[in-house]
């Protein structure tokens, strides 16, 4: 089975932002999961280089649009290697390709006397790059998000007949799976009542962008361009991409994964372009919340802009996953705080799950000469077993539903416990009697072998410190075996050699 998953594509008028990364390791955690499960995963990531913001960037650095774009699309391209993110498309809207699947897919609207010619009133945010319902005092309107003036537009352009689409929307929208969390989704039927408008989809004042056929000076509108961005990704590695060749290769998308603030392209003009061309509708639209810091929204002239690669470069790729993915519910705004993310790193990942894991082997490598102990026989009634068991349903219950926070506390948890059940049994003391052998090593075998299944479970969110977690054992994730079946109790074995303890990771100190 095939499974698409998307980022938003990025506007290339700056570097990544935390917002840009907090999407980007939601979508990684997912696909990763998926994989884990055998699915057949496309996960699609890229970049949004048309349209009026971007030329106007390129304007004022004084350089050609194509250069400013090929420069900051390989910082993105980059950026996701460094942050181990594994995508498997990444698609640039002013690739050829990507222009041959505008085009076709143009065509197959056009049949469907979706598009016409009208003139486009009102006011504009180049930032958004979005026309703003009718703000009451214009000349002092700022967009919300960015903060700046809005323009006055009124040009000819083409458009689409959303309006035509008025009833299939509603229909869709409905549909309780189509856009989560729920919240959103009410936001969307409340827009969507108060009817539908056509939509421009050209414009005659941006020359950074696709050429309309037929239509001297139209480019395609930056959004227009910019959604069938996920569908030719698809096929952008053939030798002839085509839209054919990507509805064949897997369209539709399983879940898009987007801001709340772009919602309505993605819930309402996408479907109703998809439905124009003939095309199946993605699965399922999630928007996610916003990132504050410390507070306060993050912004340039605020000067409070964290910097993605600083905090990659100074904690690691798995103390930031882990608190994003962690500490943030996805669909609710979220706020980085320094002393929260170091505090939460040290508690779960430094002391309950990498204390765990390095006193437990530190014990079984002292007492059982190097390795895992050699159990005899095992008790029936094992208290760690079922909890491993029921940790394990539930953080797959969450997974599936998106819940990727209550997945992460879920394994948390079964460390907790398990640090718990050492304290409780105390080894340390047992082990002073020799009658006590088999007791204390299967003591040590049940922790060590939560471990193992709390490795595992770490894998998708957290994959460089489960691979950590697996070296400390001995090497004893499989790839050729299934994940879930490698989830199943009891398959650490005895007598594997435990390499001497190094700490998976390190303190954070407060700044
Ligand atoms: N280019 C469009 C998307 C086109 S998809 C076919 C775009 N790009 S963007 O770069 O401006 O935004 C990308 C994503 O980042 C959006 O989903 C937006 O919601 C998200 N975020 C921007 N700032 C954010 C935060 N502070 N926090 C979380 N996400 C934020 O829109």
């Amino acid at each position: 089975m095939t499974f698409v998953i998307t980022t938003p594509l990025y506007y290339v008028n700056d570097k990544p932002h935390l917002g840009s990364v907090y999407t980007t390791i939601i979508c990684d955690t997912i696909a990763r999961y998926k994989r884990l499960l055998d699915e057949d995963v496309i996960f699609i990531t890229g970049v949004d280089e048309h349209g009026l913001k971007i030329q106007r960037t390129a304007n004022e650095k004084g350089i050609e649009p194509k250069s400013h774009c090929d420069e900051i699309s390989e910082i993105f391209n980059n950026n996701w290697k460094n942050w181990n993110i594994s995508f498997d498309k990444f698609i640039r809207t002013s690739s050829k390709n990507h222009e041959l699947v505008v085009n076709e897919f143009y065509e197959r609207v056009k049949a469907s006397e979706d598009i016409y010619m009208g003139v486009q009133k009102g006011w504009y945010c180049v930032g958004c790059e979005e026309f703003k319902d009718n703000p009451e005092n214009s000349s002092t309107y700022k967009c919300p998000i960015h903060q700046k003036n809005l323009e006055w537009k009124n040009e000819e352009n083409l458009f689409f007949r959303l309006s035509k689409y008025q009833k299939d929307i509603e229909k869709i929208i409905n549909k309780k799976s189509f856009i989560e969390p729920i919240e959103r989704r009410n936001e969307i039927i409340n827009f969507v009542s108060r009817g539908l408008k056509d939509f421009s989809i050209s414009r005659t004042n941006v020359s950074w962008g696709i050429p309309v056929p037929d239509y001297d000076n139209h480019t395609f509108y930056v959004w227009f361009d910019a959604l069938l961005g996920y569908v030719s990704a698809i096929s952008s590695n053939e030798s002839d991409p085509s839209l054919n060749k990507s509805i064949n290769g897997g369209w539709p998308a399983n879940i898009h994964f987007i801001g709340k603030d772009i919602l309505r392209f993605h819930a309402v003009y996408w479907p109703a372009m998809l439905i124009s061309a003939g095309m199946k509708l993605p699965e399922k639209v999630y928007g996610h919340g916003f990132l504050t810091r410390e507070g306060q929204k993050m912004g340039k002239s605020l000067g409070n802009v964290l910097d993605p690669e600083l905090l990659l470069s100074k904690y690691g790729n798995d103390a930031v996953r882990w608190y994003l993915i962690k500490d943030i519910s996805l669909g609710n705004d979220g706020d980085f705080q320094n002393r929260r993310f170091v505090d939460i790193i040290n508690n779960d990942l430094a002391n309950t799950i990498g204390n765990l894991l390095n006193r437990t082997s530190s014990m079984s490598r002292k007492w059982f000469d190097n390795k895992v102990p050699n159990i005899e026989k095992r008790s029936n009634n094992n208290q760690i077993e079922s909890l491993t068991k029921i940790a394990i349903e539930k953080y797959i219950d969450k997974f599936n539903t998106y819940k990727l926070d209550l997945a992460a506390n879920e394994v948390l948890s079964l460390a907790t416990k398990t640090n718990l059940y050492l304290n409780d049994n105390q080894p340390w003391l047992l082990i002073k009697e020799k009658d006590n052998l088999n007791v204390v090593k299967e003591i040590i075998y049940n922790v060590l072998e939560s471990t193992r299944i709390i490795g595992l479970l770490l894998l998708p969110l957290v994959p460089d410190l489960s691979s950590k977690i697996d070296d400390q054992l001995g090497s004893i994730y499989k790839k050729d075996v299934p994940w879930k079946e490698q989830l199943r109790w009891g398959l650490l074995i005895s007598n594997t050699s435990l390499p001497k303890p190094t700490p998976i990771i390190n303190k954070l100190d407060y700044e």
